[in-house]
C-alpha cells in the first residue's frame, strides 16, 4: 500500500476497523510525510513526543475557527469544546490549565480509589450472565466516577450518559448532520445543568471538583462552563473505550489474564501496555505558527496542519521491538496515549486508576468471564474502541 492510499484508508470504515497496516505503511515511508492540502502527518514515536513539546506547534483556537468556521458558535456542543482548555492557547490556556491542575489534586484523586472500587463492585454484582460489556460496565463507570468528582447526584447519571456519548462526535474530523444536531442539543443541555450546578455550588459549597473550581475564581463564566463540560466528555468515552479494549485484549490473552488475576500489582504495567497496543485516542492535530525542519526533506510551512498518529507512534519499531504484540512485560512503555506538553492529558491519573482497580476486580469477580459473540467497533477515527463487547460471566 503506498502512503497516499494508507492516508485515504483511514477515512474509511475498513481503515478505521484496523488502521494498524495503514499506520506501517505510512511510517516505511517516512517518520513525518508532508500531504498538498492536508498538512503533515507523524508516525514517529520520537518525532510525536518532540511535536507536541514544541511551543510553536499550537492547537486551533477561537481565531482559526472564525477564520475557517465563521458559524461554530452556532453548534454548542462545538463550541464548548473549543472554548475549553482543549482547543485554547497560552496565555489563556496556562491560567485555565493551572486552575483545572489545582483542583485536579493527587489527594484528590487518590481518594476516589474506594469510589471507584465501589462503583466496579456495584455494576459486576448488577450484571446479567450475558450481558454487552459495554453497557453494562464500560460506560456506566467513568460517568459514575466524573460524575462523583464534579458532585452530579447518582440520579442524574443516565442523563449525563446519553449527553456525553451525543457531544463526542465533536472531536471527529467527519460527522453526519444528525449527529451534530444531537450535539448541538446535548452541549446545550450540558450547559444548562452545570448553571444550576454552579449556582448551587456558590450558595452551598460542597467537597467536590465543582466547588473548588468555583472557588478558585480564575475561569470566566463561559470558561467555567466550557471546561466543567470538557471534564465529562473528555473522560467518558475514551475511558470506556480503554475499558473495552482492555478487557478484549485480556480476554484475548488469557495466560495474560491468569497472570492479572493472581497478582493485582501487574495491573500498572498492563494498563499501560493496552493504552500502547491499542490506544483510546487515536490522533491529535495542531497547527504549525513558525516553519519547521522535520529532517528528512520534510518541512511544515507556517500555517499548516500537523496531525500527530498517536496510534502509529505507540506501534513505531524503533520505539518497541515487535510492535504489534500485546506484551505488559515491556520495560518503560510510556505510551503517547495521553497526548504531551502542555495539553497532556489532565485526567490520566484517574483514568488510569479506573482502569488498574477495574481488571483485576473484574477477572476475580468473574472468574469465568468470556466473550459471547462477535465484539463490534465504533466507526470512529478518533476516538477508538467498542460499541459492543457480548459477554457472559458463566460457562
Ligand atoms: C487531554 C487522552 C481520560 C481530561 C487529553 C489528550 C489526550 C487524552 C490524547 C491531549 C489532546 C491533545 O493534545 O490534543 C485521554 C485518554 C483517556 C483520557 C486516552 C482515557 C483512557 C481523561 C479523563 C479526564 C480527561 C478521565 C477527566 C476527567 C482531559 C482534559 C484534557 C485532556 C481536561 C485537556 C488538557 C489540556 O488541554 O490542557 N486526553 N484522556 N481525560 N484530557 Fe484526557
Amino acid at each position: 500500500m503506498d502512503y497516499l492510499t494508507a492516508i485515504g484508508s483511514l477515512f474509511t470504515a475498513e481503515g478505521r476497523d484496523d488502521p494498524y497496516p495503514a499506520y506501517d505503511a505510512i511510517r516505511a515511508h517516512a517518520p513525518a510525510i508532508a500531504v498538498p492540502e492536508q498538512g503533515v502527518f507523524v508516525t514517529s514515536h520520537a518525532l510525536v513526543n518532540r511535536l507536541l513539546r514544541e511551543p510553536t506547534v499550537r492547537v486551533a483556537d477561537t481565531r482559526n475557527y472564525d477564520e475557517f468556521w465563521p458559524t461554530w458558535r452556532e453548534n454548542r456542543g462545538v463550541a464548548s469544546v473549543v472554548l475549553s482548555m482543549l482547543q485554547s492557547n497560552p496565555p489563556d490556556h496556562t491560567r485555565v490549565r493551572r486552575a483545572a491542575a489545582a483542583t485536579f489534586t493527587p489527594r484528590r484523586i487518590a481518594a476516589m480509589r474506594d469510589v471507584i472500587a465501589g462503583q466496579v463492585e456495584d455494576l459486576v454484582e448488577a450484571m446479567p450472565s450475558e450481558a454487552d460489556y459495554m453497557t453494562a460496565f464500560a460506560y456506566p463507570l467513568p460517568v459514575g466516577v466524573i460524575c462523583a468528582l464534579l458532585g452530579v447526584p447518582a440520579a442524574d447519571r443516565p442523563w449525563f450518559r446519553q449527553r456525553a456519548h451525543d457531544l463526542t462526535v465533536v472531536l471527529e474530523p467527519i460527522s453526519t448532520d444528525e449527529e451534530m444536531r444531537l450535539a448541538d442539543v446535548a452541549g446545550r443541555d450540558l450547559e444548562d445543568y452545570f448553571v444550576g450546578l454552579i449556582a448551587a455550588r456558590q450558595h452551598s459549597p460542597q467537597e467536590d471538583l465543582t466547588t473548588a473550581l468555583v472557588e478558585a475564581g480564575a475561569l470566566t463564566g463561559e470558561e467555567m462552563l466550557a471546561n466543567l463540560v470538557l471534564l465529562l466528555v473528555a473522560g467518558f468515552e475514551t475511558t470506556a473505550n480503554l475499558l473495552g479494549i482492555g478487557l478484549r485484549l485480556l480476554l484475548d490473552h488469557p495466560a495474560e489474564a491468569d497472570r492479572l488475576r493472581a497478582d493485582a500489582t501487574l495491573a500498572s504495567s498492563f494498563v499501560e501496555e493496552i493504552l500502547r497496543y491499542d490506544s483510546p485516542v487515536q490522533l491529535t492535530s495542531r497547527f504549525a505558527t513558525e516553519p519547521l525542519d522535520l529532517g528528512d526533506g520534510v518541512t511544515v510551512a507556517p500555517g499548516s496542519g500537523v496531525t500527530m498518529l498517536l496510534g502509529a507512534a505507540n506501534r513505531d519499531p524503533e520505539r518497541y521491538p515487535d510492535p504489534h504484540r500485546f506484551d505488559p512485560d515491556r520495560p518503560t512503555i510510556q505510551p503517547v496515549s495521553f497526548g504531551g506538553g502542555a495539553h497532556y492529558c489532565l485526567g490520566s491519573p484517574l483514568a488510569r486508576m479506573e482502569a488498574q482497580v477495574a481488571f483485576p476486580l473484574l477477572l476475580t469477580m468473574l472468574p469465568r468471564l468470556a466473550l459471547n459473540g462477535d465484539p463490534v467497533r465504533r466507526d470512529r477515527l478518533v476516538l477508538r474502541g467498542y460499541s459492543t463487547l457480548p459477554i457472559r460471566t458463566s460457562s
